[in-house]
């Protein structure tokens, strides 16, 4: 793909398993990274990046997606360094325990919406005011599959990536004349701790080890694998280029066709 080059992201959610690999392949592309998450791996993580990718001008900013503040200075930090925000990914996310709606206690429901859906609508904000003034740029925020239809025991996550779908939409008719694109992704199945944790969890109401837990969720993965950060990024990085620049409004799957069956 053409025209990424020193092109300027922000991925939320940067020292995540996700997160991280997005990093590293949107940086593979030439493209600055401003790393952002609220996790004290962050530092870590940010070092291993830099050693990997010396030239990158890219920063790490401590932000908590849920606070207005955070997320305004990341985007002014930003702009104050590289004067124009290409990319924003708005990937931090977290997953709920595993409740019955009957039983979900209400901080559970607050956590969860909290952090995917404020943090994205947060996130989106303030990328938005300063790309409809450079007139470029996009915004993709991290759905799920689990955002397209609803789950037993994961009720508040599912509504909360649901509403990341929607409220996408919105945003991409609001910034269309100004040519910014909004487009959320959707993820499968990824190999990250989040997914693993789930599996950890349903393998033991199945009393069965996590590998055969493992096996049966990647037979339901038409492509016979579980996603990755670099399967994500492929997506951002089509998003934001020339490639992409037609795609505005949509919920892109990426999850090995699981939704297929
Ligand atoms: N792993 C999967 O199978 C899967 C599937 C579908 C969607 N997703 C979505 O992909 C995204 C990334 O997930 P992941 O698998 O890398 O999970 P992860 O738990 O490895 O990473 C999530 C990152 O978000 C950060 N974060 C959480 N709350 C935050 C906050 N308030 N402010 C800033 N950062 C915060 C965490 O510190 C962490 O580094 C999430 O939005 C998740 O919902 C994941």
């Amino acid at each position: 793909m053409e025209g990424l080059k020193d092109k300027v992201a922000i991925v939320t959610g940067a020292a995540g398993g996700l997160g991280t690999n997005i990093c590293r392949t949107l940086a593979e592309k030439g493209i600055h990274i401003v790393m952002a998450d609220n996790s004290s791996a962050l530092q870590e993580e940010f070092k291993k990046f830099k050693n990997e990718f010396p030239d990158n001008q890219g920063f790490s900013f401590k932000t908590d997606v849920t606070k207005e503040e955070d997320v305004q200075n990341l985007v002014e930090e930003t702009v104050k360094k590289f004067n124009k925000l290409d990319i924003m990914a708005n990937n931090a996310g977290v997953v709920q325990d595993m409740y019955e709606v009957a039983d979900t206690p209400i901080d559970v429901f607050d956590k969860v919406l909290n952090v995917n859906l404020k943090g994205v609508f947060l996130g989106s904000k303030h990328a938005a005011k300063q790309m409809k003034q450079q007139q470029f740029g996009t915004i993709v925020n991290t759905g799920s599959f689990y955002g397209k239809t609803g789950q037993k025991q994961f009720s508040c996550y599912c509504a909360s990536k649901a509403a990341v779908i929607n409220f996408t939409q919105s945003l991409a008719l609001e910034l269309a004349d100004y040519k910014v694109t909004a487009n959320s992704v959707s993820p499968g199945n990824m190999a990250t701790e989040m997914h693993w944790k789930a599996l950890r969890n349903e393998a033991e109401i199945r009393e069965i080890s996590f590998e055969e837990m493992k096996e049966k969720v990647i037979e339901t993965i038409p492509l016979r694998r579980h996603g990755t950060g670099e399967d994500i990024a492929g997506a951002i990085l089509y998003l934001a280029s020339e490639h992409g620049s037609y795609v505005t409004g949509q919920a892109l799957n990426v999850n090995g066709g699981v939704e297929l069956h």
